[in-house]
């Protein structure tokens, strides 16, 4: 469910027609909805009803300050992966108490930036990271608090760039290693045991291999208990799918119900990361026809956004549905099979290949819908292109929430050394 609807055969995002904002902030953009991101938010929240739990949202799928503070005042945690995200968190409002820290490689740096902020976990992936955040901790005088993430070797059909959980990839301790691995960090007196976390990937459009991993964790914690290691928070991740075109992924509340009937009689918190579910159909990113090639073999659409404001398709073949702003103007043109492009220049740089569309003309905007996850977040400035606004609406206001870079911010920071002078 999203508030992006057409009125008057003009895209609207909640009571806001896409057209006026283009005219206040130029495109491209990003365009985000506040009544679909809280939605979202309270709907995967409550499905988890009557569990103690807590949402920790992923800040990589989309940290954008406004977005983070809308859900730290729902209440919600965050699952970060860098100091970055955690100054992010921190500056938006979120509750450091709520804040899990996950990811391969932290930095001492990082990990002694967590202590001080007196986060609420640390989920380490490696017995090295238990070493050096033991001595980061002792060198602080304080307890660090630890999960340690692990590895299940379950498959979760999904892309395999982001297939997390399978014994081939770099992510947590082998299930099988994991046990050892508690006993060692029992002996660190700096550190304290508190859970068990994995994340097996992301847009998983069935509820087994969720259910899957979280049997091996059960049958893994009741292994911890008979050593004697009591487990406060077993953290499943994140990974829930999304519909980009026809996917069926299961509903949250359905989700939620396969994983209580499992957890049942477990007692112990629920840690969630959802980032894709909660942001993707709330944002679409807004730009404008510049030309059009007509051709014997292909057609091209060629638009002012480009794989550096949205990687997706590019890098995983994804699949974004490409809607008209303005439904009426084109209407009368029928239609055509083309490819939407960026002006990079590189083949790889599209939108869409080889989609059915209406017919676009120059000057037409279009909407690259389910925008919200890993868009702006993964955006860049190759070919020096600034990056784009980003807009959140609400009801009937917007507000430019990450302004549109300049040139000037292309060249923030970079020094033409003394011996070029
Ligand atoms: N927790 C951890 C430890 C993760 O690594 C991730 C995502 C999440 C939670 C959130 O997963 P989600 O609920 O969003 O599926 N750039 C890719 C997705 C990369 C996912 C990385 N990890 C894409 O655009 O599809």
């Amino acid at each position: 469910m999203h508030h992006f609807t057409y009125k008057n055969n003009v895209l609207h995002c909640e009571s806001v027609p896409l057209p006026i904002i283009a005219e206040a902030v130029d495109t491209p953009f990003y365009l985000y909805s506040s009544a679909t991101l809280s939605h979202h938010f309270e709907t995967f929240d409550s499905s988890f009803a009557g569990l103690p739990h807590l949402t920790c949202f992923a800040v990589k799928a989309c940290s954008n300050l406004a977005v983070l503070r809308l859900f730290a005042r729902l209440g919600g945690g965050a699952d970060i992966v860098s100091g970055g995200e955690l100054f992010r968190c921190l500056k938006a409002g979120v509750d450091p108490r709520r804040i899990i820290y996950s990811g391969v490689g932290k930095t001492r740096e990082e990990l002694r930036y967590g202590l001080l902020s007196g986060i609420l976990l640390f989920n380490v992936e490696s017995v090295q990271e238990l070493e050096l955040l033991q001595e980061v901790a002792a060198t602080l005088e304080v307890k660090a608090p630890v999960s340690l993430r692990v590895n299940p070797d379950v498959d979760p059909r999904t892309h395999a760039y982001i297939s997390t959980g399978l014994a081939k990839n770099k992510f947590g301790v082998p299930i099988s290693e994991a046990a050892a691995v508690y006993r060692q960090a029992r002996t660190m007196p700096n550190l304290k045991i508190m859970g068990v976390s994995c994340h097996i990937g992301s847009q998983l459009t069935e509820v087994s291999p969720f259910l899957e991993s979280l049997r091996k964790l059960k049958d893994f914690m009741k292994q911890l208990a008979k050593a004697g290691i009591a487990i406060r928070y077993l953290d499943l991740g994140g990974g829930l799918g999304v519909r980009y075109q026809d996917e069926t992924p299961p509903h949250p509340r359905e989700y939620a119900e396969a994983l209580k009937q499992e957890l049942a009689g477990l007692d112990c918190t629920l840690i969630l990361e959802p980032g894709r579910v909660i942001v993707c159909n709330a944002a679409v990113l807004v730009s404008r026809v510049l030309y059009t090639k007509r051709g014997r073999s292909k057609n091209f659409v060629i638009v002012d956004a480009a794989m550096n404001d949205l990687a997706r398709p590019s890098l995983y073949d994804a699949f974004h549905d490409i809607l008209p702003v303005d439904q009426g103007a084109v209407a009368a043109r029928g239609r055509e099979t083309a490819d939407v492009v960026g002006p990079i220049c590189e083949s790889g740089d599209f939108l869409a290949k080889g989609r059915d569309l209406p017919v676009f003309e120059s000057g037409d905007m279009l909407a690259v819908m389910s925008s919200g996850a890993y868009g702006f977040s993964m955006s860049s400035n190759y070919n020096s292109r600034p990056r784009v606004a980003e807009v959140l609406v609400q009801g009937e206001e917007f507000f430019v929430i990450r302004d549109r870079e300049t040139y000037d911010t292309l060249i923030q920071g970079e020094n033409i050394p003394d011996f070029l002078r």
